[in-house]
């Protein structure tokens, strides 16, 4: 059987793997077999593709689509197909969505023609279920620790862009994708994210 897809997307400092990693354990916990994976990276090739876009000059943005893209054929075919016909639930930390929201409509590349390039190699690929983290960046942004990568040293107009385009990719998606009030406390996300796990699943 199937495993389920399930995907969750947000701006920077949202806090998708806090919420991965709890959703994780509660579905372990549940004896499901669970699988986490991450974008962009996730198999070797795609963490040495992640490596080149957060830490290197800035690629022009159709080679920066390109290059996401490339990481996720690399992760859908040799790792998010085979758990899903094996019955994992697979969580991933961004999929198409980020690059529908970032180089779509904040980089400016068109979110149709985003879809495209992604459409040719996702084919039976898609979520069953995507958790979008929504959240003000002048918030989101404050929660980031460490060194900072390329995208995130982006300023504030880029990143209202991105949250911006998050929301109009979900009108496209209505059925698929589930707003989350990030704003709130951990606590309360999760249980929100577990409600729309329950509706959806
Ligand atoms: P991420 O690993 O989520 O960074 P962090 O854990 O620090 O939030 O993602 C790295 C960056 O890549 C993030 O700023 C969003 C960006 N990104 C895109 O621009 N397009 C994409 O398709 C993906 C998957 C990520």
């Amino acid at each position: 059987m199937r495993g389920k897809f399930i995907t969750v997307e947000g701006p920077d400092g949202a806090g998708k793997t806090t919420q991965i990693t709890r959703l994780s354990e509660h579905l372990m916990g549940q004896g499901k077999k669970v699988k986490v994976t991450r974008e962009p990276g996730g198999t070797l090739l795609g963490e040495k593709l992640r490596d080149l876009l957060l830490f290197t000059e800035n690629p022009v943005p159709e080679a920066e689509a390109l290059i996401y893209a490339a990481s996720r054929a690399q992760l859908v075919k040799n790792v998010i197909l085979p758990a899903l016909s094996e019955g994992y639930v697979v969580l991933c930390d961004r999929f198409v969505d980020s690059s529908l929201a970032y180089q779509g409509w904040a980089r400016g590349l068109g979110i149709d023609e985003v879809l495209k390039i992604n459409k040719w190699f996702l084919k039976e690929c898609w979520p069953d279920l995507t958790i979008l983290l929504d959240i003000d960046p002048e918030v989101s942004l404050k929660r980031l620790k460490g060194e900072k990568d390329r995208l995130e040293m982006e300023n504030m107009e880029f990143h209202k862009k991105v949250r911006q385009g998050f929301l109009k990719v979900h009108k496209s998606f209505p059925d698929r994708i589930v707003i989350v009030d990030a704003a709130k406390s951990p606590e309360q996300i999760f249980s929100d994210i577990l409600q729309a796990f329950d509706k959806r699943l």
